[in-house]
């Protein structure tokens, strides 16, 4: 048997190259789950792999693809059987094991969750590890004490995966969301996800003081660097900044001022090592909160061969929401 998928390979002079191929699934990794991928999504950590970046990837040839979702087609494990929906994110596929950019996938079973069934694989897909980042920032910002009452929540980078579902999550909730945006043209499609007002970057435009008056009640921040310590100095006394990505660096000239004097708690997310319950409960507020109409317009679907153009698109952060790919279109 035969598997259709994007394999990534370092060559001798030390560039990358990407190739649509047919492999035997006897070449694919260890595992005790085999996966029929039905969609694979798109996410910033792929772009870094599929340009070779980031020394993410610890052998080559590679398949990359950090999230995917499909059918089971053979299982070792008792909890999957044949024909069953699963979403698989995190856990390193598409970084240390072979990922989703492919029409077949072998992983640990540990690494899956059933597919909630009111979500198909391809809004599975739509949502992803952005979703999931998304779902987990929220959650985390109530668990500070950030509510609706308490003031306007900032989403940063709100024209990419995490920030445009963090946008529509916060909304449903009832929340007033400030969309950050360097593209003045996505206002309108983010105040349709359901944001109160979409903002410049220059709201965190470099300020040279140690605190600002406070403007927002939480964050949830996917751009980091410079403009993350900007944004410590505008936040509510007790509030909190959910900090997810690194779109605009991963360091800033710090102080512990907003901690000290403010009490702002700066709360790290890491959707990756996630273990299986919290996964299947995120997954569970995810399908009962998202709203597949609502987002259709941030949606782009692609074709493998599409991947490596994608993957320098995300690395320029002009995505517009996600990207889905249908590995066996
Ligand atoms: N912690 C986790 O578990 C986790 C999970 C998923 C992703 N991430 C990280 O979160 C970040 C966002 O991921 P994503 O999938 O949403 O990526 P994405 O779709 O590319 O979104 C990033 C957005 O950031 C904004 N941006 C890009 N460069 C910027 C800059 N120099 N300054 C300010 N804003 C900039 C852009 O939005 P606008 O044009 O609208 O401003 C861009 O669309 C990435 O760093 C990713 O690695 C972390």
């Amino acid at each position: 048997m035969t598997f259709t998928a994007l394999v990534t390979e370092r060559r001798e002079d030390g560039g990358i190259a990407n190739t649509v191929t047919h492999l035997e699934e006897s070449a694919l990794p260890e595992g005790n789950v085999l996966v029929g991928v039905e969609w694979a999504g798109f996410n910033y950590k792929d772009g870094l792999v599929l340009a070779g970046q980031g020394g993410l990837v610890r052998h080559y040839p590679h398949i990359g693809g950090v999230d995917f979702a499909g059918r089971v087609i053979e299982s070792s494990d008792h909890r999957y059987h044949p024909g069953q929906a699963v979403v698989l994110t995190g856990w390193r596929v598409g970084e240390w094991h072979w990922g989703g950019f492919a029409t077949r996938a072998r992983v640990n079973a540990d690494w899956l969750v059933p597919l909630p069934k009111k979500l198909s694989t391809r809004d599975a897909m739509v949502l992803g590890t952005a979703g999931l980042t998304a779902m987990l920032a929220v959650n985390r910002l109530k668990a500070e004490g950030v509510s609706p009452a308490g003031g306007p929540i900032l989403v940063t980078g709100a024209g990419g995966g995490v920030g445009s579902i963090s946008t529509l999550l916060l909304a449903r909730l009832g929340y007033k969301v400030d969309a950050m945006s360097g593209r003045p043209e996505l206002a309108g499609p983010l105040k349709a996800l359901g944001a109160t007002d979409v903002v410049g970057r220059d709201v965190l435009a470099p300020s040279g003081k140690k605190l600002l008056p406070t403007r927002w009640a939480g964050a949830i921040d996917s751009v980091g660097g410079a403009p993350l310590g900007e944004l410590l100095k505008q936040i509510n006394p007790g509030g909190c900044v959910a900090s997810v990505g690194l779109a605009a660096g991963d360091s800033w000239d710090a102080s512990v001022v907003p901690f000290i004097l403010r009490g702002v708690t700066l709360a790290g997310i890491d959707s990756v090592m996630q273990p299986f319950a919290a996964r299947v409960s995120a997954w569970d507020r995810l399908t009962s909160l998202f709203s597949p109409a609502v987002y259709h317009s941030m949606v782009r679907e692609v074709s493998l061969a599409e991947l490596p153009e994608i993957g320098n698109a995300i690395l320029k952060g002009a995505i517009r929401g996600r990207v889905v790919c249908k590995p066996g279109a």
